[in-house]
């Protein structure tokens, strides 16, 4: 039969051969450059240059991943989810921001105290006469009155500005970009394209939300004075922001230091089983619970766990445990969003900025003499399964931990760590580097490296 089939298909079998061999030699070539690093940009090349029909992957699906990657990076980016009435009407920000010669009140921010709280501008969305005054410098960065041009282009990234009919700026909202984003400073610094995804290390939360001229509604919330907000606030420092403060209450660890946590970075995130640093849950948890209870846009947010007198008071009080508004403006986004987000994927580290072969070497020490790979698995470094460790297991203090339902430290992933230097490392940023964090787990989990491959294993952190 098989000497049948050879006499009848020659050009059949020859083509198979061919095929075969480009098969192999295009995996044995080109191995290492698979790598799942897509960014959305690259995705949507990817889509646009195949014919439009294949990007419909079935008619059970109501429309392309590409399309719900627009939307979700849409809401991402632009969506308040109508929580101007929250940072605008009632804590008056945007008041604060105008200043008094524009219909607010103080002296107002310019441009350049707005980069200096960590605020990024985007430079696409500048219009080509504002980009050309800029460069001729004759746009007056010391001038309030430049920061409400650049909300009027939607050009500050996390804050839209709303105007009434005279032009004044009436109201602001806040939106997921503001932490989770930065640019590229290709213009300047802190002016360039939008890096949807990056942690802004730079952004000073508790010194924004200080500006505002009514803070007495989060006093209240918390039941005490302004100054006393102000006092946490001001705890919190750039690149950090707590998010369980309106639950529990705590605004600074037994030792007194601040209880704030460093902003994550949220690319390479698909994979991975609880999320945030204490893994309060999924991923479309924790959108629903930061939307809902955070940048208190107007939705649906239900989580029973948090309706416990003892450990979130102010969440009891409040009923932040059970949120409902009608419309909610919230849930009928979170679909898209989270498809964003499974799409975003760190971006490699750039060619020259590690030592190839010392991370080859460091590679080799992550998954075994240093034990790193047991936790980290990769390719996602996070535990497939049950993500979650006690304190005790981390050889670390229990605050962080203890104010989220499970009382533990999720494993947190490991990519794209080069795009997060600033600020530390580990939920509070105590580790002021990765040298630090290698030679704390040398020390807790007795690992006997030698200097050679504390360095190796740090040059492989920094190339994945
Ligand atoms: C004011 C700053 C701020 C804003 C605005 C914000 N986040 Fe976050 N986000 C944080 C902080 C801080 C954490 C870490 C919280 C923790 O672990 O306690 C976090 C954690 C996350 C995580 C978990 C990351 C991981 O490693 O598992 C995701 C996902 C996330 N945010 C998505 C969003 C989305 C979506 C929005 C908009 C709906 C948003 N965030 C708005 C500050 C912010
Ligand atoms: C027992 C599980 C476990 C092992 C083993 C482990 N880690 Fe971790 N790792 C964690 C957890 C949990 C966190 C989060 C700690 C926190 O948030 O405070 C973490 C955090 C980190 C961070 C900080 C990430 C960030 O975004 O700040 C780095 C870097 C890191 N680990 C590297 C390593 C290296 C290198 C090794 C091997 C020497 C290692 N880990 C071994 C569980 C582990």
């Amino acid at each position: 039969m098989w000497i049948k089939f050879f006499r009848l298909r020659p050009t059949a079998i020859i083509l198979a051969c061919i095929l075969v061999l480009v098969a192999i030699s295009t995996f044995v070539f080109f191995k290492d450059e698979v790598k799942p690093t897509v960014s959305v940009g690259q995705l949507q090349e990817v889509l646009s240059r195949s014919a439009p029909e294949s990007a419909q992957l079935g008619p059970e699906l109501e429309k392309s991943i590409l399309e719900r990657i627009e939307k979700g990076q849409h809401t991402f980016r632009y969506d308040t989810f109508g929580d101007e009435a929250f940072w605008g009407d009632t804590l008056k920000l945007h008041r604060a921001i105008a200043g008094e010669k524009l219909g607010g009140v103080g002296p107002g921010v310019s441009p350049k105290e707005a980069l200096a709280v960590g605020l990024k501008v985007d430079a696409e969305a500048l219009p080509k006469n504002l980009v050309k005054d800029l460069k001729a410098r004759k746009v007056n960065l010391d001038d309030p009155a430049s920061t409400l041009v650049l909300l009027e282009n939607d050009a500050v990234v996390g804050l839209t500005g709303f105007f009434d009919k005279k032009g004044n700026l009436s109201s602001i909202g806040i939106q997921c970009a503001l932490c989770h984003s930065t640019v590229d400073d290709s213009f300047a610094p802190g002016i360039g394209k939008r890096l949807d995804g990056w942690a802004n290390r730079d952004l000073n939360v508790g010194a924004i939300i200080s500006l505002a001229p009514n803070l007495q509604v989060i006093a209240d919330r918390l039941g005490v004075d302004v100054a006393t907000v102000k006092k946490v606030l001001a705890s919190w420092g750039p690149g950090k922001y707590d998010a369980v403060l309106l639950m529990d209450g705590k605004g600074f660890a037994p030792d007194g230091k601040s209880a704030a946590v460093l902003l994550p970075p949220i690319f390479s995130l698909s994979g991975i089983n609880l999320h945030t640093w204490t893994g309060w849950g999924s991923l479309v948890h924790w959108n629903a619970y930061v939307a809902n209870t955070q940048m208190r846009g107007k939705g649906t947010f239900f989580d029973p766990r948090l309706n416990n007198p003892s450990k979130y008071p102010i969440a009891v009080k409040t009923g932040d445990w059970n949120i409902r508004n009608k419309p909610d403006l919230i849930t009928p986004k979170l679909a898209d969003l989270h498809v964003f987000q499974l799409a975003l994927t760190a971006p490699p580290a750039p060619k020259n900025s590690y030592d190839k072969k010392a991370a080859q070497r460091g590679e080799k020490l992550f998954n075994e003499k240093a034990k790193c790979a047991q936790c980290h698995v990769p390719p996602v470094f996070s535990e497939p399964g049950w993500n979650m460790h006690t304190p005790e297991e981390m050889g670390i203090d229990a605050f962080q931990a203890d104010r989220s339902p499970d009382n533990r430290y999720r494993t947190s992933p490991l990519n794209g760590l080069w795009t997060h230097q600033k600020g530390g490392f580990f939920h509070d940023g105590r580790f002021a580097d990765l040298k630090e964090v290698i030679e704390f787990y040398n020390t807790t989990f007795k690992l006997n490296l030698t200097e050679r491959e504390k360095n190796d294993l740090a040059e492989y952190l920094k190339s994945i």
